[in-house]
């Protein structure tokens, strides 16, 4: 079966093709980055906009990449993104997904953007030659949604059956990356640039590297802040907490200029990474030893970071659970893991046509 994903929920516009759920026949991701750079982040009405300007292209190069792959004009149904992200930018995909079930009499399926970075693990290219994993046989199986929106750790008792574990009690990782980087003067998206900064300073500063960073705290909240949460400190996270440090840092320092002009940077910027590295690995050690989980599925645009991938990966062989991550090409935001949980969840009971997109979907909503 051939799904049409379709992802607008942020700064990039996705379509592609992808069969049972895990080989991408076509993939066209437009992204929005430079667009954005001016003002440091994104912004709603200008994501929107370009969402707008795009869409028809998008989606035409990946019916024509699918075409050219299978000889087919017409894919056996269409998913789209309807949720979380940003309303007027999920409103382009929703409307165009239901122009295109329509005009093609083919169903509508409805996605949960985060549920779908967990799936691209499992996302195949035609020509890969080892056989991909079956999601279903994973269960019980740990997640970590880790994005510029979110930081969840999920409990899979069943493929697709949620429970959160762990969170962020404020900002996402990937947002603690972005500001760091606005407030150092980095330029945006701060994740790849302080990736790129740190890996080069512990290489200049050899093996002793972990002994020259400045002690950030790892944004471990209090037992009574948790609570409201529902969660014990152990499994949540203030990335809030750990920026408030940095720009206490940084203005002790006499500010990021001062720091520049020291060559301070990079050393500061490493130390932050650590810290969130650090903050995330230590719930996920916690996590693991929660339960026998068969495997730990990480997804989400900051699972691209160098060194997460590395520690993560450390952490899982210490609690011998195998860890799947995506291919890199997969970690941001694409059409390809929409089409492929859609494949799992073709017979949601919800009315398609009808729906409305949700800003503010939870994992296991949707
Ligand atoms: O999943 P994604 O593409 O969009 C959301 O759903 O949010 O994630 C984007 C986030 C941004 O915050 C970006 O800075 C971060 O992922 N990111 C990284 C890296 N590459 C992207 N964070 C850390 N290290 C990276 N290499
Ligand atoms: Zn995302």
């Amino acid at each position: 079966m051939d799904i049409l994903g379709i992802e607008t929920s942020c700064d990039e516009t996705a379509a592609a093709v992808v069969k049972d759920g895990s080989v991408v026949l076509a993939n066209t991701v437009y992204t929005q980055i430079p667009l954005h750079i001016p003002y440091g982040g994104v912004v709603p009405e200008i994501a929107s906009r370009a969402h707008v300007e795009k869409i028809g292209e998008v989606i035409g190069d990946a019916l024509l990449k699918y075409k050219a792959a299978t000889g087919r004009e017409k894919p056996d149904a269409v998913a789209v993104t309807y949720g979380p992200g940003l309303s007027p930018a999920l409103i382009v995909g929703l409307n165009a997904a239901k122009g295109l079930a329509s005009a093609m009499k083919i169903p509508l399926i409805g996605i949960n953007h985060i549920e779908a970075h967990l799936h691209t693990p499992f996302l195949r290219d035609a020509g890969d030659e080892e056989k991909g994993l079956d999601p279903v046989k994973l269960a019980p199986a740990l997640g970590l949604a880790i994005s510029g929106g979110h930081t969840n750790w999920i409990d899979m008792a069943e493929y697709g059956k949620y429970e959160i574990v762990g969170l962020t009690l404020d900002d996402a990782a990937g947002e603690a990356f972005d500001k760091a980087a606005k407030l150092l003067g980095l330029g945006y998206p701060g994740g790849p640039k302080v990736d790129k900064i740190s890996r080069e300073y512990r290489e200049s500063a050899g093996e002793g590297w972990k002994k020259t960073l400045v002690p950030f705290p790892k944004g471990r909240p209090r037992e009574g802040v948790s609570a409201l949460a529902g969660l014990p400190a152990d499994m949540c996270v203030s990335f809030s907490g750990l920026k408030t440090s940095l720009l206490r840092y940084v203005q002790q320092q006499g500010g990021a200029e001062a720091l520049t002009a020291a060559g301070e940077i990079p050393r500061v910027v490493a130390s932050y990474q650590e810290a969130i590295v650090g903050a995330v690995a230590d719930r996920t050690r916690t996590a693991l030893k929660r339960r026998a989980y068969k495997a730990f599925i990480v997804g989400g645009g900051v699972s691209l970071n160098s060194r997460l991938r590395e520690v993560l990966g450390e952490v899982a062989a210490e609690a011998g659970v195998p860890i799947l991550m995506a291919k890199p090409k997969y970690c941001g935001d694409n059409g390809a893991m929409i089409a492929a949980l859609a494949y799992y969840r073709r017979n949601h009971e919800k009315d398609a046509m009808s729906l409305d997109v949700n800003p503010c979907l939870e994992v296991g909503e949707g």
